[in-house]
């Protein structure tokens, strides 16, 4: 049965009182919409370990550093319900834009440190806008659980330290990166690249998993990475902004692997700017 699509917080907040009156334990999947198996594994999850499941759709505009990503950002309401009505969850919050962001809405939620590097540094005010619209959605469901892919790993590191910082009550659950068969990390910016383009998209994770293996045998990290930039570049991206190693706890910067870590990694090709990263 397909879950209801509800677009006023007023609705969503029916729903959700009756359900903690009954101490169901509610989940929460965030997502941009343009559903793909990355998106539907965390909705898995969240209905293997809650009562009720929640997915929320919101293209948020502050999140967007670039007005042409967000003009060209893929939106497929109907299809992604559609998608949903095969996992059972009990609603759909596709909010108004005006119930998350209010005329007069004056307030950003910002996470210092982890926030500087990499996404952040590549995407002037990106974690701002994700962590402001991630406690509002955690607020507005009132959710116990919430379900984040790792394929946006330095996005979970932020969003568990918002809600910590915050003291939210909601519990933040990193699920793995679903890939294509060729390697390629699922993604919705996926749908605007070329035939050539998903090729040379594909060798990213090729390249990235043949660095961590060295990095496994105890290699410094620089000469590697130099390495592995040029790679990306002889496979056809157009452009490499960052090839890094950090503490997968903490994200700071390793020069070894000789702790859990965790190898990022962000190129342009086909003009569609594709994030990756992997355990080490
Ligand atoms: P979006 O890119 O739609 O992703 C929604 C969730 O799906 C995120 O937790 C993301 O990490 C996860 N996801 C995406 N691709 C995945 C994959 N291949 N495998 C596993 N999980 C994957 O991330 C956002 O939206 C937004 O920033 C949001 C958190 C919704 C705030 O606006």
């Amino acid at each position: 049965m397909s879950a209801p699509i509800l677009r006023k917080l007023a609705d969503l907040r029916t729903l959700t009182t009756d359900w903690h009156r009954k101490d169901e334990v509610i989940a929460v999947v965030p997502t941009m919409g343009a559903l793909h198996q990355g998106h539907l594994s965390l909705v898995e999850a969240a209905k293997a370990g809650c009562d009720r499941v929640i997915v929320t759709i919101f293209v948020n505009p502050k999140q967007f550093n670039n007005a042409e990503d967000l003009a060209n950002y893929p939106r497929t309401e109907l299809k992604d319900a559609e998608k949903l009505a095969a996992y059972g969850i009990d609603a759909i919050y596709v909010p108004d834009p005006d119930e998350i962001y209010p005329k007069g809405f004056a307030t950003t939620v910002s996470v210092a440190g982890l926030t500087n590097v990499m996404e952040g540094e590549f995407r002037p005010g990106h974690f701002d806008g994700v962590a402001t619209v991630v406690a509002k959605l955690f607020l507005q469901t009132q959710a116990d659980r919430a379900y984040f892919g790792e394929k946006d790993y330095q996005q979970l590191m932020v969003v568990r330290r918002m809600a910590r910082d915050l003291d939210i009550p909601i519990e933040v659950i990193g699920c793995p990166t679903v890939r294509e068969p060729s390697g390629l990390a699922m993604s919705s910016r996926n749908q605007r690249l070329s035939a050539d383009g998903l090729q040379v998209a594909a060798e990213k994770h090729r390249i990235m998993r043949a660095l961590a293996d060295a990095l496994k045998d105890g290699a410094p990290f620089d000469a590697l990475a130099v390495q592995a930039q040029t790679d990306l570049l002889t496979a056809g991206f157009a452009q490499v902004e960052y090839v890094q190693l950090r503490c997968a706890d903490t994200l700071e910067p390793l020069t070894h692997a000789d702790r859990p870590a965790r190898l990022f990694a962000a190129a342009w090709a086909d003009g569609v700017r594709l994030i990756d990263n992997i355990p080490v």
